[in-house]
């Protein structure tokens, strides 16, 4: 059986990573999205719910787990018994990061490949990032998330805005 990890952030989920979940779903046997706990990127929702946000869009997937993950991308491939890392790329830009990402988990954890799957030209300008940064002025994010997941990042963005502290 051929399973892969799909990791990220994933901080909210968009409809470019949906994207990629949904193709990658239909080359593997299983595909476990991978959601990183422990994130540098000072996240608007916690792990946990980002993991209940990603379960409630891929509901229609039965082939697709979500799990939280804490330390190295590969111990964590290691404990799926995943065959491949899968990734998306937007532009020549996520190039560089990607490979390099690619190369030093092969090196640290001989045998761990990547797949990339070129992000659908749709969402090949999106990032998590920007739909925060729409969120903040209560613009319209409904081009880049589902509307649930839009509601609520409306919702935490506000919040924030009045002072409730970011996600731990
Ligand atoms: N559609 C829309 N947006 C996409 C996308 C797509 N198909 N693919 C990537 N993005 C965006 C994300 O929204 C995110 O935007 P943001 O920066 O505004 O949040 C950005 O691209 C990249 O984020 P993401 O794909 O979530 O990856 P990441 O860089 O946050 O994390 C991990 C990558 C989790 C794989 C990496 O940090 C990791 O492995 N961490 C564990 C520790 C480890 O093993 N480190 C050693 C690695 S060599």
């Amino acid at each position: 059986m051929a399973v892969a990890v799909y990791p990220g952030s994933f901080d909210p989920v968009t409809l470019g990573h949906q994207d990629i979940i949904e193709r990658s779903s239909k080359i593997m046997d299983k595909v476990i999205v991978g959601v990183l706990k422990n994130n540098s990127k000072s996240p608007l929702f916690s792990a946990k719910e980002r993991v209940k946000m990603l379960k409630s869009v891929t509901g229609h997937m039965p082939n697709v787990e979500i799990l939280a993950f804490d330390g190295l991308l590969v111990d964590f491939v290691r404990q799926c018994h995943a065959d491949v890392i899968v990734r998306g790329l937007r532009a020549i830009t996520d190039f560089e990061y990607e490979l390099q990402m690619s190369q030093t988990n092969r090196v640290i954890s001989p045998g761990v490949d990547t797949i990339f799957l070129t992000t659908n030209l749709k969402y090949s300008y999106l990032s998590s990032s920007i739909v925060k940064e729409i969120a903040m002025y209560q613009g319209d994010i409904s081009a880049f998330v589902t509307p649930e997941i839009a509601l609520k990042v409306l919702e935490r963005a506000e919040a924030v805005k009045k002072g409730a502290r970011l996600a731990e």
